[in-house]
């Protein structure tokens, strides 16, 4: 399937022999990127982390691609406008949809704030390829939480276009599922995402 046409015409795609789908009969699971969205503080990470842990442990391959660890990196030159913010879900959509034809289950922790630019990587893939999981804790608990200072120093107007404060998050409209990690504890959470999983026939039942 593909994404966005190259800017030359001079290059063309080289198709593998080995496939999509023979990677993952080696694994003996499919690939899926399972995309968490939520605001700063929300869980994103902390689910994502540990749903990877149970996946690990029962001999899937997986991989977590989390937002302040890419912003080091692939997206390093970006910053926080809506147009970084678009280009830096794009880099990663692109990015995880590679993980995922390698066979692995790609757990994304961004807070991806734009509906339009979730929805493009839910187009980027095929159908039932992107599960995508409202982490849904209210701006006053992750404000609490304030895990990184960051809600305080946004508050104070030292971090400009802050997620939830001074730029906008929207929420998911249709989202695979919804997980209250602002009320939950961490291992009911953690158990919604591996049920959605096996009810979806991404994994067995753990
Ligand atoms: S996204 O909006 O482009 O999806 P991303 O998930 O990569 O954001 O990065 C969010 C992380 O960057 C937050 O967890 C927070 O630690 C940090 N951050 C720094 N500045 C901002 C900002 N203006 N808005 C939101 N998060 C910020």
């Amino acid at each position: 399937m593909s994404t966005q046409p190259p800017t030359s015409p001079n290059v063309v795609w080289h198709h593998a022999t080995v496939t999509r789908a023979r990677r993952e009969a080696q694994n003996g699971h499919r690939g899926a990127i399972i995309w968490f969205t939520g605001l700063s503080g929300s869980g994103k990470s902390t689910l994502a982390h540990a749903v990877e842990e149970i996946l690990h442990q029962q001999g899937c391959r997986t991989f977590v691609l989390d937002g302040d660890n890419v912003r080091h990196g692939l997206c390093g030159d970006l910053g926080f406008s809506s147009k970084d913010r678009e280009e830096n879900i794009r880099r990663i959509g692109e990015m995880a949809k590679l993980f995922m034809e390698a066979g692995v289950i790609v757990l994304t922790a961004f807070i991806s704030p734009y509906r339009v630019d979730r929805e493009r990587v839910r187009g980027m893939v095929e159908h039932g390829d992107f599960i995508e999981i409202f982490c849904d804790a209210p701006i006053e608990v992750c404000e609490a939480r304030d895990v990184k200072g960051m809600y305080k120093k946004a508050r104070a107007g030292l971090i400009p276009e802050f997620t939830g404060i001074s730029s906008p998050y929207e929420v998911p409209k249709n989202p695979e599922l919804t997980v209250n990690t602002g009320g939950l504890e961490l291992e009911a959470c953690v158990q919604q995402v591996l049920d959605e999983m096996v009810q979806r026939g991404l994994i067995n039942s753990i």
